[in-house]
């Protein structure tokens, strides 16, 4: 059963909640930015995500606030001197960013409220964060404006034109190592998550061959009670269907002695177990040359 709703016919801080739940986690850019007196502003943004690489694009948006209808202060500066650093925030960084989400006045400077170092950009007006792993010299593109509402987004497009990252974040080969940064992303309500190495999980990328598709799969594989979406998805790692060689030399295995004993419904629970258990060790061709072995 599914619930509807009409965002046309529902209050601010419901169709809030149902967008920002819904869409999470967010990452968090923590954008630094000028006034035209030179007052520097600092202030986290979690609608906000990279749109191309070449040339490098990001994207957050300043809403109107609902609460007081203001635009924000970031906004109006990314519009009067066009320069940001965004910022990526780790955990460590999570509270003190939250406090610099304060409406602040324009002149209050973020950095010294929150406690944050301001280390000069190579090209930019504004500062970067000195405790962000990762930091983006921005110029601003374009203002996408969504309208004056409570809630209206004012997206800005914003190029990179530096990237600063932590040394000891890097791989040997000079690459962000995705296990190293630990951002925390923004949930629904107040709910952050925190990245850990514990919660990634690789996928190896569908290549230029394709993959056997679900559809492809025999019934029996494919309306398995035992085998799981995921597990389906695993399968079609595999780039074609086992040869009759791969079922043969199955055939000889242990395992396969082992299945052979029991028989109809009970087999096919376990086959679609052991299978189940070849697809979590990562080995999704014997899986499938398992499953394949036992299709009469
Ligand atoms: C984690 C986090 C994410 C936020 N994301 C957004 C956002 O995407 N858009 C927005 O308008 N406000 C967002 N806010 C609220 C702004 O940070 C807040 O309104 C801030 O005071 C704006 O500062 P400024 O007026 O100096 O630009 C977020 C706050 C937090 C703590």
């Amino acid at each position: 059963m599914f619930t509807t709703f009409n965002p046309d016919e529902l209050t601010l801080p419901i169709v809030h909640n149902l967008m920002l739940t819904s869409v999470a986690p967010r990452p968090i850019a923590f954008v630094s930015s000028i006034d035209e007196s030179g007052n520097i502003n600092l202030a986290p943004f979690s609608q906000f995500n990279v749109f191309s690489t070449n040339p490098p694009v990001v994207a957050f948006s300043a809403s109107v606030s609902g609460r007081t209808g203001e635009t924000k202060d970031t906004y109006k500066n990314a519009k009067a001197t066009g320069e940001l650093t965004v910022n990526i925030v780790t955990y460590d960084m999570t509270y003190q960013m939250s406090y610099a989400s304060s409406e602040f006045p324009p002149e209050v400077n973020e950095f010294q409220k929150a406690g944050f170092t301001p280390i000069p950009s190579d090209l930019v007006k504004p500062p970067r964060v000195g405790e962000s792993p990762v930091s983006f010299e921005c110029k601003v593109l374009q203002i996408i404006d969504f309208g004056d509402k409570g809630g209206a987004g004012k997206m800005i497009l914003a190029q990179v034109h530096r990237i600063h990252t932590l040394t000891a974040i890097l791989d040997e080969n000079g690459k962000l190592d995705p296990l190293k940064i630990q951002q925390v992303g923004r949930c629904g309500n107040s709910f952050y998550v925190k990245l850990q190495p514990e919660l990634l999980f690789p996928i190896a990328q569908p290549q230029a061959n394709i993959g056997i598709g679900i559809d492809e799969l025999p019934d029996y594989i494919r309306h398995s009670t035992v085998l799981t979406g995921n597990n389906l998805g695993q399968l079609t790692l595999n780039q074609n269907f086992p040869s009759e060689d791969e079922i043969k030399s199955f055939k000889n295995s242990e395992s396969y002695r082992y299945l052979s004993q029991f028989s109809g419904t009970e087999q096919t629970g376990q086959v679609h177990r052991a299978a189940q258990d070849m697809l979590h060790s990562g080995n999704h061709r014997l899986a499938l040359i398992c499953l394949f072995s036992f299709i009469s």
